[in-house]
């Protein structure tokens, strides 16, 4: 199986480098079709994304990429909200759970985000009135907020979990989170065995610091999901354990909820379980689940032990010498 690999910038390379060595260790037949975006590439070519990038997404149509640095400032693009907007890649997907014995707040959390990955204030409808003032539109529709939430529901039942939570403003924003909210309804009475619950976003940020084992699956606009997955992610260890899918109809590309991590960048300092944990969902997503699950139980072994914690989980491993401890626990 062909996969476009886009390493990405900051810790991208080092992580995927990991990820790569740990995925072709699995038995899993990837062929890496690896092409680069970025800020790299922007100094070299003057394109955040060069077009091999897109004709690799398209040929391949599976793709697994490390963090993109997005210069903020005016006249730059997040080159992550522009693919996913591309090629319509709807769903964000975020499995939080710990590994092993990560340092997390609370034991055996498993919960699951949906995320909408399309419009809200993401769609890039910005507009400058005045030097003084400056608008942005939020826009939600019902096909995006529909599909969406029955991917959530649709999973709930593939998986036998119990509850989908919604979270919303709608007692705020009337209109765009009401309508989410509205189809959120509507959609729930089709999945009667599914328990339907709904919350607003700023009640939820408590909720979930307090007593998240209440939650099971989540389903949200995008502004909202972005904010919720990293405190999530805070909850069971932080963003170097928690992966994430963004998927589409024609397409899907895999990537950790992180950033590009400039702080750390170059250092051997990375944590690459979440591009790998992302590669496990890309697997299973190629029916390659046998591959998948052995590169699991070897991060499960090899995170069950504090000694072996890279220095995001309170360790002293870098990342080379962690991917190796992951290769030889697959051995
Ligand atoms: P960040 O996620 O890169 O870093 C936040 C903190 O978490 C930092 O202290 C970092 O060192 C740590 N961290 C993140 N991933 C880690 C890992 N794998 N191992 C160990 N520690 C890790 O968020 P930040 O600093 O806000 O963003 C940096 C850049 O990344 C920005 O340009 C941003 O636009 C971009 N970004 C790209 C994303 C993507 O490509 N999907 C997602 C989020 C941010
Ligand atoms: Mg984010």
């Amino acid at each position: 199986m062909r996969v476009t690999m886009i390493p990405g910038d900051g810790i991208g390379r080092e992580i995927a480098q990991a990820m790569m060595q740990v995925v072709d260790a699995s038995g899993a037949k990837i062929e890496w079709e690896i092409v680069h975006a970025g800020e790299t590439v922007l100094q070299e070519t003057g394109e955040l994304v060069p077009q091999a990038v897109y004709d690799s997404l398209e040929r391949n149509q599976i793709a697994i990429k490390g963090p993109i640095t997005t210069p903020i400032g005016q006249g730059y693009r997040s080159v992550n909200v522009a693919l996913r907007k591309k090629y319509d890649l709807y769903a964000n997907v975020r499995p939080i759970r710990s590994v092993g014995q990560t340092p997390s707040l609370f034991e055996g959390l498993d919960l699951v985000l949906f995320r909408e990955n399309t419009e809200d204030l993401y769609a890039g409808l910005e507009k400058k009135i005045s030097d003084d003032e400056m608008h942005s539109i939020k826009v939600i529709t019902r096909s995006a907020s529909e599909r969406i939430v029955k991917q959530a529901f649709d999973f709930a039942v593939s998986h036998q979990r119990r509850r989908v939570t919604v979270v919303t403003k709608a007692n705020i924003m009337k209109l765009t989170d009401g309508l989410f909210l509205e189809v959120a309804r509507e959609v729930a009475k089709a999945y009667p065995t599914i328990e339907f619950t709904e919350i607003l976003v700023d009640n939820m940020a408590m909720q979930l610091v307090i007593n998240p084992q209440q939650f099971d699956v989540i389903v949200t606009e995008n502004l909202y999901g972005d904010i919720l997955s990293d405190l999530m992610a805070g909850l069971v260890g932080g963003l170097g354990i928690i992966p994430g899918a963004n998927l589409g109809r024609n397409m899907a590309i895999f990537e950790a909820v992180h950033g590009s991590a400039p702080d750390i960048a170059g250092k051997d300092l990375a944590n690459p379980t979440a591009l790998i944990l992302s590669a496990c969902l890309m697997l299973e997503h190629l029916n390659e689940s046998e591959a998948a699950s052995r590169i699991r139980q070897a991060l499960d072994q090899v995170l069950s032990h504090p000694d072996n914690f890279t220095r995001d989980l309170g360790g002293h491993i870098g990342t080379t010498a962690f991917t190796n401890l992951i290769l030889a626990a697959m051995q």
